[in-house]
């Protein structure tokens, strides 16, 4: 019998039916590539709307930091309760398992360390990106140093290129020596890189006027951990920012370099995801840790 004959009738057109329609999850990426949808949604929990990145690309800048001497033994235990993961191209092949299956945030921009000032940083390759399946393309943007225009033409750049492969794109905004991590100096900062096409941006948690920091990025803003806090301490400024509207943390060092990393990414998960207090997720780190 022919493949054409005596198949059913398409009858069931749903006439009458409105169209369905998604909104999507995440502020202001209604109108975003179905890539960059995708991956956004692997980052971002769309239960909660938020995320918990795991945050270890530190040595591309900093060399063997605390923690970080030996990622094998360190932050492969930490994978599997990321979100995300944040890391250089070098650690990714290094020591983060294929079969994590986790979404990754690429440092996607080097060229400085912690022995020069901020300095003339380069782009990595679209294809190598593409190669180990990223899911986004993290830039540093430094407003207000010397390098202001050279990081943001980086961050337009990788914008045009995320957005030619359904790639994110997430706007860091590094703060120089001689800056403060103010309500104005991190709102700029921010909406500069939104304004410039990033996708997602990641930016640091200030004691007031945080809520303004928020509401003037028209994308999701997750906060980076910055030094390393009593947990207490961490976990009640990851709970503040997601109070203010923060969609998430990027964090490092308030993670693999607590005494018991495990349980304290655990803890944030439960402040990010499950609208736990900063005490009972403090009570929770130190039940896990025993
Ligand atoms: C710094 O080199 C990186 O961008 C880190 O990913 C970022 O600072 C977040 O890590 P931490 O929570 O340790 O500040």
């Amino acid at each position: 019998m022919a493949e054409k004959d005596n198949n059913k009738d398409a009858a069931d057109f749903g006439i009458g039916i409105p169209v369905k329609k998604n909104p999507f999850f995440l502020k202001g990426l209604e109108h975003a590539d179905w890539g960059i949808k995708d991956r956004m949604s692997r980052i971002f929990n769309p239960q909660s709307g938020n995320t918990v990145m795991l945050a270890f690309d530190h040595g591309y800048l900093m060399g063997p930091t605390s923690g970080l001497e030996r990622m094998d033994l360190t932050i492969t235990p930490l994978i599997e309760y990321a979100d995300c993961i944040m890391c250089t191209r070098g650690a990714l092949r290094a020591i983060v398992p294929p079969t994590s299956n986790k979404p990754i945030s690429l440092r996607f921009s080097a060229g400085t360390t912690v022995l020069t000032e901020l300095n003339d940083e380069c782009l990595l390759d679209i294809e190598d990106a593409i190669r180990v399946n990223a899911s986004a393309l993290a830039i540093m943007v430094a407003i207000g140093s010397k390098y202001e225009a050279l990081t943001v033409k980086n961050l337009i750049r990788t914008a045009d290129m995320g957005a030619k492969y359904g790639i994110p794109t997430l706007g860091v905004t590094a703060v120089g020596k001689e800056l403060v991590r103010d309500t104005r100096f991190l709102a700029l900062a921010s909406r500069v890189c939104a304004e410039n096409g990033a996708t997602f941006v990641k930016t640091y948690f200030c004691e007031t006027g945080f809520e303004q920091v928020v509401a003037a990025c028209p994308v999701p803003i997750v906060i980076a951990g910055g030094k390393k806090l009593p947990e207490n301490e961490a976990l009640e400024f990851a709970w503040l920012a997601i109070q203010q509207g923060a969609a998430g943390v990027d964090m490092g060092r308030n993670v693999f370099q607590s005494e018991h990393p495990v349980a304290m990414i655990q803890a944030v998960r439960a402040v990010v995801h499950d609208q736990r207090t900063p005490k009972e997720a403090f009570d929770l780190y130190n039940t896990l840790k025993k």
